[in-house]
């Protein structure tokens, strides 16, 4: 049986999808994936299924489905935050086949010019991050993936706990053409913000960005 394909499709534009994702794409009898990553392939004619709701009942969806060439798109890179985990947990290493894709916080640093390597990565999608300031006080590169007040409320807090040696910079809507990056120095200033989901905040030792 072929494995099922879990494909990362970066982080919205068409043109930071890789060649090796459309190709995945085209042989799949079966594509998987929210609506914005569906719409990336307009042109290709296999089935659709659209991830809204409960994951465990898409899981069950691709169990009977297992005989067809399932392609599960993920947003921004699969090995980072991602579904794919919860797929690979159901089938088995074996049984998948991952294909990476260029994330949204490779692009939110690459966009300041600034490296990643040493970054602490941090995911407030839907979860309120576990980290203590004394934690990130280590890091002098901190990403979240934080679209929602509760997100943007925990790095408000954070941000006054750091002090002044740190900011905020905000990075919306990547490589989409409304991206918009904005640096916040004051937590106030980052409370009354308003934020689209997609938004990689970065929060970053002020002396980085001299
Ligand atoms: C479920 S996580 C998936 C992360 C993904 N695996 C990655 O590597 O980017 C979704 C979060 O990614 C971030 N995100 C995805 N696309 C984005 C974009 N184009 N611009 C800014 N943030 C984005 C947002 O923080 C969003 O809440």
């Amino acid at each position: 049986m072929r494995p099922i394909d879990i494909v990362g499709c970066g982080p919205g534009h068409v043109d930071y999808l890789a060649p090796v994702a459309r190709h995945s794409v085209e042989q799949a009898d079966v594509l998987v994936g929210a609506g914005h990553l569906l719409a990336l392939f307009p042109e290709v004619g296999s089935q659709r299924i659209e991830v809204r709701g409960s994951m465990s009942v898409i899981l069950d969806q691709l169990e009977l489905l297992r005989k067809r060439n399932i392609c599960l798109l993920v947003s921004g890179d699969s090995g980072l935050f991602s579904l794919a985990q919860l797929v690979v947990r159901r089938f088995g290493r074996k049984n998948c086949r991952v294909i990476p894709g260029v994330s949204s916080i490779q692009v939110a640093f690459s966009r300041l010019a600034l490296s990643w390597n040493s970054a602490l990565l941090i995911s407030a999608h839907g979860r309120i991050p576990k980290e203590t300031t004394a934690c990130l006080a280590q890091y002098d590169r901190i990403a979240l993936l934080a679209g929602d007040t509760v997100a943007i409320a925990w790095v408000a807090d954070r941000l006054v706990e750091l002090g002044e040696a740190y900011q905020v910079v905000s990075c919306e809507n990547l490589t989409f053409e409304n991206e918009t990056i904005r640096p916040f120095y004051s937590a106030d200033k980052l409370r009354q913000a308003v934020f689209p989901a997609r938004t990689v905040l970065l929060l970053l030792r002020r002396d980085l960005l001299l």
